[in-house]
């Protein structure tokens, strides 16, 4: 077997650490990627594969991006959830001996990205791990670009609380211990039980972690493990740890935040039409990322809410203070990823000013706060760090537009540094000599265009055009460079001049990004801070969003009550509102209870606005605990614990499991999960499977919630005959979504009314969908005997059903009788009219049998 090439060789010892990233492997000019990596990225990234001989029997497959573009295409890599492993020359090819010795300098993965370009501002860029040990479960989430994070413990199995670490949308997963790993199509690493002492805590969070169990310090670790493995920088910024419960949230699971569409879209998946998306009013990225968390968590403390609520009503109240308000947070940047870049050195002098401009908006932020006089904003305005001594260091240090790069100087101001200083002295000196040198010679020579210039090449040198060199004294200078219409000349004193002016440059560059580096680290000492100032600021900048988008559209105060009473006058579904526009939202009353109106039982036909109405209700409960205004007249409502929902059966269609399967799957985890205190929403269960199973399936659902659980229901239906269930069991409340029928039209009132609806419209729709006429009639005639037999909704559903379907059978003779019964056969006639002649009363029972028996033989020859 030939021998690979040295070269290739340390690809593949590099490679072998490597496993399961995209090695871009630095050859020149080049980022290259070789053998499969090659192959796939070629595919990924649509680049031409080619070949490289490597010494081997065959060429290796190769592609390459060049690597001042190489970003982009890590990107690109990054975004697909592929991780990348950046390989450097860690030596001058030019002194070294045989190949130049390479390094992986940084792995970059979607769960770390650090880089602004790479990530929105107002998400969160999450990775989470999920470390099982001693039975519980520990789910941490970090952001590294901001440096929070988070940590919970479960009770269970890895795979029932994926959903906890799901919520956090990560870009990646971390596992540890987990006897079984959760099905998911992130990135997903495992950590080893001999790479990671679950026990020990990271000195950074040796406070806070104190009070955790084994299994979030378990998590905690596996993640910082991961982290430590893939970066090879500071983690200092990586401080605020915070435990939680996840019982103090409303709990929703992972298909109800999809079907409330929260955060975004279920048909495109964009934020656009989502709740997220009509309340983000945040001016500050922390601000539109809190938004993001605190939609995705609604609080259950009433205090906490009351707290929240009083602080919108100020600001709502105020719209000329909400303004300044507003005004004075667009000043301020992204401090949270300011602080990141700044601790973890990838932070340049501009992202320093942002954070001076920033922090001096803060003081005038805490006027407008105090102003308000509500107690939240004051103990927010109160608690926020003016951080004067770092803005004085950065006014100080910096000056107020410096370049994008940090090493072409121009970045430190005068007087901050003594030796600069005298560097910069030297230089302008130099250069107001040479200034000088050129007034002094054009007066000695006599030649009035003589001017002195500079490049890269020859440095400074004294120009005279082709006309003028016969007035040169001779010996003057020293000739250098001929061009085509003028020499150049030097002298010993330019030289020296230049020289020095030179070194003081180099100097000056390299001694302002010392002192850069050295300004930034002195400002990461206060990381902390500015993450505490971050939060406040993002907590303010949510507030009154939620004030500025209840003041525009309208919204109220909800009143929260502990009496089980849930109430709203006039509510709308806020987005469908938003986005109706011109046409208008029509607003519906809801009134339920902890007793006789518990179950609301919403029939009405496809369009009339079922699902609409009982999103909304679900939206507006959101909304309130969350702490904003909701979309109504007026609302007083209970404070919800867990909100369920199962929403349209043709929606989704998630691998592997039928709708139905789906829907059941949906269903038993409300049934098994719900409490009194919870909401559950129920839109046409039972549809995915027979009539008979579905109807008999959702009466029976009903009856459970109704007599087992409590939780306040709703739950549409298009079964007309379980509206009878109002009659029988109490709590059970019908309600309709009304419709008129006007000159032949369905018109569609979108409003909900008491009372089941009384008549179906299906077969109306199937007319306006201009079905054949034949269909029409027989279903018609079809409904007929189902109304004679009357599903009287005697309460018993069930009986109803069957009843219905039994119509159903007899009805067919009925309808059909006058065109010939095509199915019978000669034989067949022959035996009902034998049938139809026999004289019972004059044949035995033997000869019965006997006529059965021949009967039987001569449909069997068929
Ligand atoms: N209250 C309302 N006011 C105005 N339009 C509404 C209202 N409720 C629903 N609609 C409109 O009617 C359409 C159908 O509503 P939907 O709730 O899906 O009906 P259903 O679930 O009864 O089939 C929605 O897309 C929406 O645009
Ligand atoms: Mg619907």
């Amino acid at each position: 077997m030939a021998q690979y090439t040295p070269m290739i060789q340390q690809y593949l010892a590099i490679k072998k650490d490597y496993p399961d990233t995209f090695l871009f492997f630095r050859l020149g000019d080049f980022y290259e990627l070789f053998f499969d990596d090659a192959i796939l990225a070629s595919r990924e990234l649509e680049i031409t594969l080619t070949g490289r001989d490597g010494g081997g029997s065959e060429r290796i497959p190769m592609c390459g991006v060049p690597h001042h573009a190489a970003d982009g295409y890590i990107a690109e890599l990054l975004k697909k959830g592929h991780k990348v492993a950046v390989c450097e020359q860690v030596e001058d090819p030019k002194e070294a001996k045989g190949v130049v010795r390479r390094e992986v300098t940084r792995v970059i993965t979607p769960g770390t990205m650090m880089e602004g370009k790479w990530l929105t501002d107002k998400e969160n860029n999450y990775m989470a791990a999920l470390a099982q040990v001693e039975g519980r479960t520990g789910v941490a989430a970090c952001d590294m670009s901001t440096g929070e994070m988070y940590v919970t413990s479960l009770a269970g199995q890895a795979e029932s609380v994926l959903d906890e670490a799901l919520q956090y949308r990560p870009k990646e997963l971390v596992f540890f211990g987990l006897a079984a790993l959760p099905k998911t199509a992130l990135p997903s690493t495992v950590v080893d039980a001999h790479q990671l002492d679950v026990f020990a805590v990271d000195s950074q969070y040796a406070e806070q972690a104190k009070g955790l169990d084994v299994s979030m310090r378990a998590a905690v670790n596996a993640l910082l493990f991961y982290i430590g493995t893939t970066q090879k920088r500071s983690l200092a910024h990586m401080r605020l740890l915070k435990q939680y419960d996840a019982k103090q949230y409303l709990q929703m699971d992972g298909f109800s935040r999809r079907n409330l569409e929260l955060t975004e879209t279920i048909r495109d998946k964009t934020k656009k039409g989502s709740l997220l998306w009509l309340l983000d009013r945040t001016q500050t990225a922390m601000g539109g990322r809190l938004l993001r968390r605190w939609i995705e968590r609604p609080l259950l403390s009433r205090d906490q809410l009351e707290a929240r609520l009083s602080a919108v009503e100020a600001l709502k109240g105020d719209m000329l203070l909400r303004s300044d308000l507003r005004t004075c947070l667009d000043r301020v940047y992204d401090l949270e990823r300011l602080a990141g870049r700044i601790s973890y050195g990838n932070a340049n002098a501009r992202d320093l000013i942002q954070l001076r401009m920033s922090l001096e908006a803060v003081p005038e932020l805490k006027q407008y706060m105090i102003q308000t006089n509500t107690p939240v904003l004051m103990e927010l305005a109160n608690g926020m760090d003016e951080c004067a001594d770092i803005v004085n260091y950065l006014a100080h240090a910096l000056v107020d537009d410096p370049p994008i790069s940090v090493r072409e100087g121009g970045m430190i101001r005068t007087g901050y540094d003594e030796y600069l200083d005298k560097l910069h002295t030297a230089s302008r000196e130099g250069k107001t000599w040479i200034a000088q040198l050129e007034q002094g010679e054009r007066e000695a020579t006599g030649i009035r265009s003589l001017k002195v210039g500079f490049n890269k090449v020859f440095g400074y040198y004294i120009e005279i055009s082709k006309s003028n060199i016969a007035n040169v004294p001779a010996g003057r200078y020293e000739r250098k460079q001929t061009l085509a219409n003028a020499e150049r000349y030097i002298t010993p004193e330019l030289k020296e001049r230049e020289a020095l002016i030179l070194e003081a440059e180099e100097k000056m560059i390299e001694l302002e990004y010392q002192l850069f580096v050295a300004v930034r680290s002195e400002v990461a000492k206060h990381i902390p801070r500015l993450q505490n100032l971050a939060e406040r600021i993002a907590s303010v900048d949510v507030l009154q969003a939620f004030a500025t988008v209840s003041d525009e559209r309208g919204f109220v105060r909800p009143e929260l009550v502990e009496s089980g009473d849930y109430v709203i006058t006039e509510g709308r579904h806020p987005v469908v509102e938003a986005v109706l526009e011109r046409e208008k939202y029509v607003a519906n009353d809801v009134e339920m209870d902890q007793t006789n109106r518990q179950v609301l039982l919403i029939t009405g036909p496809n369009m009339a606005g079922k699902s609409t109405y009982m999103r909304q209700i679900a939206l507006i409960t959101v909304m309130a605990q969350i702490g904003c205004f909701v979309p109504a007249k007026q609302a007083k409502l209970s404070i919800v614990d867990q909100i369920f929902t199962r929403i349209g059966a043709a929606d989704d269609l998630v691998g592997g499991h039928s709708t139905f399967m789906v829907e059941m799957l949906e269903t038993r985890h409300a049934l098994q999960k719900a409490t009194a205190k919870s909401l559950i929403l129920l839109d046409e269960i039972g549809r995915g499977t027979s009539t008979y199973d579905g109807m008999a399936l959702a009466q029976a659902v009903i009856e459970y919630i109704c007599q087992k659980i409590g939780a306040k229901t709703l739950f549409s239906t298009h079964y007309h005959e379980l509206t009878g269930l109002a009659e029988t069991l109490s709590g059970v409340v019908n309600v309709n979504a009304r419709c008129e029928e006007r000159e032949g039209k369905l018109l569609f009132l979108h409003k909900i009314e008491e009372g089941r609806a009384d008549k179906s419209y299906g077969i109306h729709v199937a007319e306006l969908a201009e079905m054949p006429t034949w269909v029409i009639e027989r279903a018609r005639s079809i409904l007929t005997g189902l109304e004679a037999n009357g599903s009287t909704g005697n309460g018993n559903a069930a009986s109803d059903v069957q009843m219905s379907l039994e119509t159903l059978w007899t009805a067919p003779v009925a309808a059909v009788r006058e065109e010939p019964m095509q199915f019978a056969s000669a034989e067949e006639e022959a035996i009902m009219a034998e049938l139809r002649e026999l004289d019972l009363n004059s044949t035995t029972p033997m000869d019965a049998m006997m006529k059965l028996y021949a009967w039987k033989q001569q449909l069997k020859k068929r």
